[in-house]
């Protein structure tokens, strides 16, 4: 392949990403852009996202939510080729902590959420030369973390769907990959860093987690999911890319 300028990467494309209006799906939306992407942010609350992208109100939770918004996407920019299934939530707690109504919102959200967004878009990334799906697990699916009995079985969900997927549409030219983030900075980790007796050390835990000493910047995990929706990693798919300060393997 002939040298590409990043700017021009994703020149003529169009790529969705769900939770775009904060944290880290915000940081994808600007790094797609940044790319020539034309990108959709979907999202229950899209006004985080910036000028010049399209803001689509969207729940995961409701198929309905996702088939308006796929198709708003497509009728305002003509089509779609990259899918990042971004939107997610965190559950702190042991499975004693935890109630049967917290097993149905995360997984509902976190594993169903992909399943009905990916679904809708299907049609249209078969249309595509360039379609791919990136998928956002965590580390929290490969290593025991204390407290995230729920969490982590939903994003192991993850990691086992993105690979059925990439199995499933692997013949129909659809890469389906997904990014392991270790602990990054976002209003989710404040959220939860919220729940602790004692946020301070909490979050010196979590910062060390990382062997790198501090946790993992939003615009690092969306540097990965850029390269794992790029055209120019036509040969991954089936894969689970860390992006981790090393938490996972050092
Ligand atoms: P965040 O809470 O900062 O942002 C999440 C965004 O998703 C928000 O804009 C929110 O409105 C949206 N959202 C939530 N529920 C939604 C729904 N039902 N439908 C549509 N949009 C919805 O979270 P953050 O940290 O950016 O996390 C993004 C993804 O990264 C999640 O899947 C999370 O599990 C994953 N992740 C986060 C890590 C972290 O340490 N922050 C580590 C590993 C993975």
């Amino acid at each position: 392949m002939s040298p590409v300028e990043p700017s021009q990467e994703f020149a003529g494309l169009v790529a969705v990403v769900t939770g775009g209006g904060a944290g880290i799906g915000l940081a994808v939306v600007e790094e797609l852009v940044a790319r020539g992407a034309h990108v959709a942010a979907l999202d229950v609350d899209p006004s985080g996202a910036p000028e010049g992208v399209l803001a689509v109100p969207c729940d995961v939770r409701d198929r309905a939510s996702v088939d308006a918004a796929i198709a708003t996407v497509v009728s305002e920019l003509g089509q779609l080729d990259v899918v990042v299934n971004n939107a997610g939530i965190s559950a702190v707690g042991t499975v004693e902590d935890l109630s049967d109504d917290d097993w149905s919102r995360v997984l509902d959200v976190n594993v169903v959420g992909i399943a009905r967004v990916s679904a809708a878009a299907m049609p249209y990334l078969r249309r595509s030369d360039a379609a791919a799906i990136v998928n956002t697990c965590s580390i929290a699916a490969l290593v025991g973390l204390p407290q995230r009995t729920l969490y982590a079985a939903s994003k192991g969900a993850v990691l086992a769907l993105t690979f059925a997927m990439a199995t499933d549409h692997v013949g129909e030219g659809i890469r389906v990959n997904c990014v392991a983030p270790g602990t990054v900075h976002t209003g989710f980790v404040d959220r939860m860093l919220a729940t602790f007796p004692d946020p301070v050390k909490e979050k010196a835990a979590m910062d060390a987690r990382q062997a790198i000493g501090r946790m993992v910047t939003p615009e690092e995990v969306a540097y990965a999911v850029a390269y794992l929706a790029s055209p120019r990693a036509g040969s991954t798919t089936g894969t689970s890319l860390e992006v981790d300060g090393g938490a996972t393997h050092l």
